[in-house]
């Protein structure tokens, strides 16, 4: 993959969001000469050749979240996905009166088979899941009712915990509604290509869509911005703004539902529930370890040592999904909002802005749609050998599709 060297930075403490970085090519060819001169760092354009992609792809897990897609639409998805990623899917389907997790699984032990690939599937409100996370110290995440809760956030929790059993290095998130095979194959590539090029091992790649098409007046518009992404990226923008003291467009991933981070990172951040998940990684990453918290603790301190690199890229297929309708999109613009508006180092002006907005909206009631949004403890608690044997326990709720070898044990024979 040739792709823009991520070369205009935003900087607050140890974080450093770089901007949208362009994709030129999306097969780039094999190494230029014999090292990393493939590597073009220090010009305006990266060359990140197959061999360097399949290296990261090979460490890292691919978390299918689905609730009740249509089953050709995530069949596709699944074809997107890089022959070298562990395969991790995590439903929340329904399982009465018609049983759509079977029809997943399915789709899931045939795409394995065909292609001689791992994978594992598991339904997210499955008790022995739970009891798991119970067993190994994060009852958090469990509800009254014995199942992890619902919500798109939860299941990339249980996902990550899974790929940190696997041994996966990285961990990456695709959404199960997406009408184009390629452009899965895409996001992933520039997830592998990014973390090729990272310098330090706390992490993230986001994902901005060139164009999100829809057809208005019989005619397909390819529009450029979500109607909840322009909101998030602007109160973020605003945030990092007010931090830093420099005016910044830099942050343009705010939703992005499709993302990835490394294993180090994935482990230390505390996930928000449901959509709010994915813009309180932003707003945490700059709380924590944006160089603002008085006295950090010993993990904070670490990762400022070490550093933190959020990438975006702008990727070139269109992002053709499922549209869900209006139901959500308030949801998802109020959350951002409110996990911006709850932090202690939002000034008052911004607070007014949020308030303002939310008016402009016609919200009256201020104090419900500002609640602070649940959050949930880091997976670093999880005393993995114990959440490890309880899966093993729990092993006919955890289906593994074992390929090449079936003999192996997908979750814990180390990735290459
Ligand atoms: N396992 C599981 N559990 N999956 C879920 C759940 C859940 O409770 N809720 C939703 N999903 C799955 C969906 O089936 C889909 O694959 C993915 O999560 C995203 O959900 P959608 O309902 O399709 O969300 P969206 O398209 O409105 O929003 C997406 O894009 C936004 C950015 O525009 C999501 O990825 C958002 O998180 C993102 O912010």
């Amino acid at each position: 993959m040739r792709l823009t060297h991520p070369y205009q930075t935003e900087r607050l403490g140890a974080v450093r969001v770089f901007g949208l970085q362009h994709v030129f090519e999306l097969e780039s060819g094999a190494v230029d000469g014999d090292d990393d001169s493939a590597l073009s760092w220090g010009t305006t354009v990266c060359h990140v050749p197959g061999p360097a992609l399949q290296a990261v792809q090979r460490k890292m897990a691919i978390v299918v979240p689905c609730m009740n897609e249509r089953l050709r639409l995530f069949e596709g998805v699944l074809s997107g996905i890089p022959h070298d990623c562990l395969l991790i899917f995590v439903s929340n389907s329904d399982r009465d009166p018609v049983d759509r997790f079977a029809m997943e699984r399915d789709a899931v032990a045939r795409f394995c088979l065909f292609n001689q690939r791992p994978g594992v599937a598991v339904h997210q409100r499955e008790p022995d899941l739970a009891a798991a996370f119970v067993a190994a110290g994060m009852p958090e995440l469990v509800d009254t009712s014995g199942t992890i809760h619902s919500g798109k956030g939860e299941a990339m929790i249980l996902g990550i915990a899974l790929a940190r059993v696997a041994g996966a290095e990285y961990v990456g998130f695709v959404d199960a509604d997406n009408y184009v095979p390629g452009s899965v194959a895409e996001y992933i590539n520039a997830f592998a290509a990014d973390f090729h090029l990272a310098q330090t091992p706390y992490s993230m790649v986001r994902i901005n869509w060139k164009s999100k098409p829809k057809v208005v007046d019989g005619a397909l518009q390819f529009s450029r911005f979500g109607r909840v992404s322009e909101t998030t990226d602007r109160f973020l923008n605003l945030l990092l703004s007010h931090l830093t003291g420099f005016g910044t467009e830099a942050i343009r991933t705010g939703n992005a539902g499709e993302h990835a981070m490394s294993m180090a990172l994935a482990v230390e951040l505390h996930f928000a529930t449901g959509f709010a998940v994915e813009p309180c990684e932003l707003i945490e990453i700059f709380e924590r370890f944006g160089g603002t918290v008085p006295e950090p603790d010993a993990i904070e301190v670490r990762v400022m040592r070490a550093g933190l690199e959020a990438f975006q890229v702008e990727t070139l297929n269109p992002h053709f999904h499922e549209d869900k309708g209006d139901s959500h999109v308030q949801e998802m613009r109020q959350v951002a909002l409110a996990g911006i508006h709850n932090l202690a180092s939002c000034s008052p002006r911004l607070r007014d802005e949020i308030e303002r907005e939310l008016r402009h909206d016609g919200i009256e009631d201020l104090d419900t749609a500002l609640a602070p949004i649940k959050t949930y403890p880091p997976l670093s608690v999880l005393d993995w050998e114990s959440f490890a044997s309880e899966l093993s326990r729990c092993s006919t709720n955890v289906t593994q599709f074992a390929y090449p070898d079936p003999s192996t044990d997908v979750l814990t024979t180390t990735r290459r």
